[in-house]
């Protein structure tokens, strides 16, 4: 077939073949196990949903839902979405399901494909992965600093060190009323285009947000809501900062922070990679009090996050962490012809059964084509069956590493590696 006849992924989705999704498959788990040794449970959703979930849920002034969303009628005549985030779909299920006429918090986490029409760049994908934890149902300051510090340690697991986390606090109803008051009357003074005032209409906060340098200066001396923070509000953003402190998760005040989202209010944060450059968020999140309502539920307020699979993995990187090891092999068996292979099949079936982690070469190669195929899976043992060896019932196990050999029986195999490789 020739190239130009061959169909290539759509522009700007990231994808992991090996060896790259070992990297992927372990910086997932690494941000997921956290989660679960708190008590989150899974949640796994559809990822399309009736577009309403998303214009009402993530709000109309964001650009995730004016501009970047797939939005495609099906065969039905219905709106469908494909999911740009996950909490306005995990609470829909959370209603749907009842969930919250249980136990509180409900605790869950979820891991997935997302999908936003953005301008394709190094970290900004139009499909992405991302893990996240939603806790719905409480409201209290220590429950926000241990989901910031589940998200932390979910950092700390990959290896990543070159990372900061930034908080703020958008306060309740009456700081955030009080505050957009302020800061209505300052952006009416303000030199902005007919779009800007209309987003600003709808979010006055997304201002801070703007990338543009003449807003930026514009908005330099602009009232910060955490000067606007009502009696409640200060005391839950300092309960949420000294539980940091105790807990030992290092964090900086950023008043000007601004999320994509608009579900957002209370505490809110930022994980910010200082070596990826423009795309340097791998994680954030906050409270939503309104969102459940919203979307038509009880009044209960939720906190949750999501981290950027794709982005921790080129961290990884930037940082020169590897996870080679994890994904290479105990041993390599060589079977030499087909008596062989019923031995090295059974063998192999034991090993890992035993939690040993076994490849076997396939095909009839030669001997050299195998050791070089041993090679290259980077297994630290490797063992030829051949018919002498299944008559004698004693191996020749190589460690490539060092090249040295040594003889096991078949029998004592298994107790060997046990002994050699620690597992
Ligand atoms: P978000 O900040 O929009 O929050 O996304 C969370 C993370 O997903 C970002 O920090 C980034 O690492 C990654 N991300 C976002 N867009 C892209 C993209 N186009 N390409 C690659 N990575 C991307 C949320 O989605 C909220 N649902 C988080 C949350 C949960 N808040 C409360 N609960």
């Amino acid at each position: 077939m020739s190239k130009a006849n061959q169909i290539q992924a759509p522009k700007g989705v990231s994808e992991y073949v090996p060896p790259q999704s070992r990297k992927f498959e372990s910086v997932r788990q690494a941000l997921l196990e956290p989660a679960k040794n708190a008590g989150y449970e899974l949640i796994e959703l559809p990822v399309f949903e009736d577009t309403d979930l998303f214009t009402r849920g993530v709000g109309e002034s964001t650009d995730v839902v004016s501009k970047e969303m797939y939005t495609f009628e099906d065969r039905g005549g219905r709106s469908i979405t494909l999911r740009p985030e996950g909490t306005a779909g995990v609470m829909r299920a959370v209603i749907e399901h009842g969930l919250d006429r249980g136990q509180l918090p409900v605790k869950l986490y979820y891991s997935g494909a997302f999908f936003r029409a953005e301008r394709p760049q190094a970290g900004r994908y139009r499909q992405f992965y991302q893990v996240g934890i939603e806790a719905i149902g409480i409201q209290d300051a220590a429950l926000d600093a241990e989901v910031i510090a589940i998200a932390d340690a979910g950092f700390r697991s990959i290896g990543l060190k070159k990372y900061r986390l930034e908080i703020t606090s958008l306060g309740d109803a009456i700081s955030r009323a009080k505050h957009r008051i302020d800061l209505v009357k300052f952006i009416e003074k303000l030199n902005l285009d007919d779009a800007t005032r209309t987003r600003a209409a709808i979010n006055p906060l997304r201002l801070f947000d703007d990338k543009r340098e003449e807003i930026k200066k514009q908005m330099a001396d602009a009232p910060l809501l955490l000067d606007f923070l009502s009696e409640q509000s200060l005391k839950d953003f300092e309960d949420v900062q000294r539980h940091l402190s105790e807990m030992k998760v290092d964090f900086i005040i950023n008043p000007r922070m601004v999320r994509g989202l608009d579900y957002y209010t209370g505490t809110t944060f930022e994980f910010v990679h200082e070596l990826l450059g423009a795309q340097s968020g791998i994680g954030g999140g906050g409270r939503y009090d309104g969102l459940m309502a919203e979307l038509g539920g009880q009044e209960l307020s939720g906190i949750g996050f999501g981290l950027g699979i794709d982005r921790c993995v080129l961290a990884a990187d930037a940082e020169g962490i590897s996870f080679d090891q994890e994904f290479t092999s105990d041993l390599f068996i060589i079977p030499l012809g087909d008596e062989s292979k019923s031995t090295a099949l059974k063998t192999a079936q034991e090993l890992r059964n035993a939690g040993f982690r076994v490849e076997i070469s396939f095909g009839d190669r030669a001997l050299k084509g195998s050791m070089k195929a041993a090679d290259k899976s980077g297994a630290a043992y490797v063992l030829v069956l051949g018919e002498s060896e299944i008559s004698s019932g004693t191996v020749e196990l190589k460690q490539m590493s060092t090249g040295e050999t040594s003889s096991v029986t078949l029998t004592s195999l298994q107790n060997h590696l046990r002994n050699v490789s620690g597992k």
